[in-house]
């Protein structure tokens, strides 16, 4: 098991301390935990895809805290990158950019980029001041499994791994920063905690969405793609996925109660979960349809997308760690950090 440790000083002292000399620990932050290392370590970093069963192909992002240090590990000279930055930054944004030369190839998997973000949690910005180095950082799950939100998801699933985690109680956020390619064109290569609408609105102009690297290497592009396809085949498009099966549906209060009338009727012995997006109004059903309610959840009482990408994790993990087969789950609508949602929501369900 994992050590727990505090947001004390001298506990805080111990994580900079031991995060300098290439020991792996555990970090909250405001989106979600990360399984942080040195970045400048190679074998620190090596050891972070090694806890974690993450394919070298798939790059890390770089915790720095401040944009003035990005300039240290990124070329910040794009006008758009001090843009993002001015109004996001510190904040779940991470931004790719050209990499400096003292970021070892470990980090970016080789890329000739480096994502760079500064998380706004007062207790990442003390362990990043107390350590003194930029952090290499991924989410602190096992690769493809569901993030953590909390220090107990991560002893959970990787306590066995790992030494140390910091905690710092549960995720603001829930889902992970939004990642924007500032380059020659600007792109969002991962929707987050921070909505396409407010990039947009922030530069100006309409950001396009685009596939992130590994997803564009699932879908077996050329080039430098393809051998991430050849190297991580059929792993890389299902994500943020529990153990359970997960099924989308568009409108839970239509779809749910016959379904969950057949469920009650057939003889199969799978435990099924029922997930709506709100609080339902009809939690007993007018006809008498939800005979039990003990398999019926939801991600936020108002219907508040906010709540819902705060919760949703946590709730997959609850309901694997409860030993559900199957989960029927809302989607969410499909604006703001609704969207970001139903991307997580989808690759969880992906087969
Ligand atoms: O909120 C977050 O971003 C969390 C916290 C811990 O900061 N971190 C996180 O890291 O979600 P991770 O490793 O789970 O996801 C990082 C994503 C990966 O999909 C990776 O492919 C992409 O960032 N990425 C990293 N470097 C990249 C690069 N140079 N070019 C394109 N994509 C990159
Ligand atoms: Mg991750």
């Amino acid at each position: 098991m994992a050590k727990f440790l505090t947001d004390s000083p001298r506990d805080i002292e111990l994580a900079g301390k031991l995060l300098r000399a290439g020991t792996l620990v555990a970090i909250p932050t405001e989106t979600v935990y990360g399984l942080a290392a040195n970045a400048f370590d190679e074998d620190a970093v090596r050891r972070i895809f090694l806890a974690k069963g993450r394919p070298f192909i798939d790059p890390l992002i770089v915790h720095v805290p401040t944009f003035a240090q990005a300039g240290s590990v990124a070329d910040t000279s794009n006008p758009a990158a001090a843009k993002l930055a001015e109004r996001f930054c510190p904040g779940p944004l991470t931004m790719v950019l050209p990499k400096k030369n003292c970021v070892p190839q470990i980090v970016t998997a080789g890329e000739p980029t480096v994502a760079v973000r500064m998380p706004r949690h007062p207790l990442t910005q003390k362990i990043m001041a107390s350590a003194g180095v930029p952090l290499a950082a991924p989410s602190a799950n096992p690769f493809g499994y569901v993030s953590p939100t909390t220090a107990q998801h991560v002893q959970d699933s990787l306590g066995d791994k790992i030494g140390y985690i910091v905690d710092g109680g549960s995720c603001d956020c829930g889902i992970e920063s939004t990642i924007v390619l500032v380059g020659e064109e600007i792109r969002i290569l991962r929707l987050g905690a921070i909505t396409r609408e407010e990039i947009s609105e922030c530069l100006g102009a309409p950001v396009a969405l685009s596939r992130g690297l590994m997803e564009a290497a699932a879908e077996g592009a050329r080039g430098n793609d393809g051998a991430r396809a050849q190297l991580a085949p059929g792993m890389l498009k299902k994500h943020y996925s529990p153990h359970a099966q997960v099924c989308l549906v568009d409108d839970a209060e239509r779809e749910f109660p016959p379904l969950l009338g057949e469920v009650r009727r057939s003889s199969s012995r799978e435990k099924y979960a029922f997930v709506f997006q709100k609080r339902p109004t009809r939690l007993a059903g007018a006809g008498g349809d939800f005979a039990s309610v003990e398999n019926v959840f939801w991600l936020s009482e108002s219907g508040s997308a906010a709540d819902a990408a705060r919760a949703v994790f946590a709730l997959l993990r609850k309901l694997d760690a409860a030993g559900y087969e199957k989960i029927f789950i809302e989607k969410c609508r499909d604006t703001g950090i609704g969207a970001a949602v139903n991307d997580r929501l989808s690759r969880a369900a992906a087969k």
